[in-house]
């Protein structure tokens, strides 16, 4: 069987924009941010993570930042045009969205950098986040340079399935979630978010993030909420939408592998699969690999490489979570995922 060739590989090779861009984006951004600004100020707020505060937006809270915007979701929802070939990656943040990424980036576009090419793989030298866009980040401030219109489209996506833009849901394209069990998202959160605030906030304690976690206040959050909209999609759509979880990707990490590409339509040959390109892709996606890649330089708005990757374990919540506060949140995964078959693992 021959496999399929990506027609494009989507990689910027710099997010170092020259002044000239970087003073467009601004202007774009600003434009955005005026054309939405009256509904911004009609949504309820709380304390932010990471910025000051965030904006309850259909259902669920949104950040308002050069960074990511809830203006921008809006504006998605107003203009985004998908296309029935293309790929979503959705998850909330700090659910594995690095590794998803690295991963789908390099399924699809096996072919380019095979044998002797291997060595100019752009994983080996820049993030995952370099090889493929956020629709809410790169690909909103940039959609005329970053977009061939003839190319297979790779893209990932915070936003929750219910605020996704129309013509995601019309067009019949194929997402992948990837869903992380709650107590290491919080975990997970926690730090990142201490990695990028303001200094002039100071920083978050645990239980401060616990307390905002539980009442579902994070950044594209109800945690809860958003598992469970791609969830219940996965089961109508099995054919469109694929729900993987962080914990079993780790356990059974070939399988997952395997079903993934097969469900992007790159299938592995048993050529390959005797050639060990399935454990290939692993290795080069692995935590291992992927953090010593990225233990120095800037993703774009000074967000170090580094603060993608930390521990990368499953189960890491049990270093910081109190009995009390694991009861908590056990009580309102139960409640919440009352008659829904999603789970991680018996340690999870
Ligand atoms: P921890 O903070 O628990 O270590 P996201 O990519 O959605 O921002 O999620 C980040 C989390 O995924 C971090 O978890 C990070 O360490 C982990 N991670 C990043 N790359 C990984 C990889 N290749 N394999 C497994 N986990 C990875």
């Amino acid at each position: 069987m021959s496999i399929p060739i990506a027609s494009h590989a989507f990689y910027l090779p710099s997010i170092t924009k020259c002044n000239d861009e970087d003073k467009q984006e601004r202007a774009n951004m600003a434009l955005v941010f005026d054309q939405y600004k009256d509904r911004l100020a009609t949504l309820p707020k709380e304390k932010g993570w990471i910025t000051e505060n965030v904006y309850m937006y259909q259902g669920f809270w949104h950040q308002s930042s050069r960074r990511i915007s809830v203006e921008t979701v809006m504006a998605l929802q107003d203009t985004f045009k998908a296309r029935p070939t293309d790929i979503y990656l959705a998850t909330l943040p700090k659910s594995g969205t690095t590794w998803l990424k690295a991963l789908v980036f390099s399924l699809v576009n096996r072919n380019l950098y095979k044998n002797n090419r291997l060595s100019t793989h752009p994983l080996l030298v820049s993030n995952p986040h370099n090889c493929l866009p956020f629709i809410e980040i790169e690909v909103f401030r940039n959609t005329p340079t970053y977009v061939d219109p003839h190319s297979l489209r790779l893209f990932a996506t915070h936003i929750p399935y219910t605020s996704l833009p129309q013509s995601i849901l019309d067009s019949g394209c194929r997402l992948v979630y990837l869903c992380r069990n709650p107590k290491d998202v919080l975990v997970s959160m926690f730090h990142f978010a201490n990695k990028l605030r303001d200094k002039s906030r100071g920083l978050m304690t645990f239980e401060e993030a616990f307390e905002l976690f539980s009442r579902g206040v994070m950044p594209t959050g109800p945690y809860w909420d958003h598992v469970k909209g791609y969830h219940k999609v996965s089961l109508e759509y099995p054919k469109n939408v694929l729900f993987l979880t962080y914990e079993d990707m780790n356990i059974n990490t070939m399988n997952n592998v395997k079903r993934l590409a097969k469900f992007l339509g790159y299938p592995f040959t048993e050529e390959e699969e005797a050639e060990g390109a399935v454990q290939g892709i692993i290795r080069l996606c692995s935590y291992e690999n992927l953090s010593e890649v990225n233990k120095h330089g800037n993703l774009r708005e000074d967000i170090p490489n580094g603060a993608f990757f930390r521990e990368g374990k499953v189960g890491d919540w049990t270093n910081y979570l109190t009995g009390e506060m694991n009861r908590i949140i056990d009580e309102i995964t139960k409640e919440k995922f009352y008659g829904l078959d999603i789970s991680w693992c018996p340690t999870c």
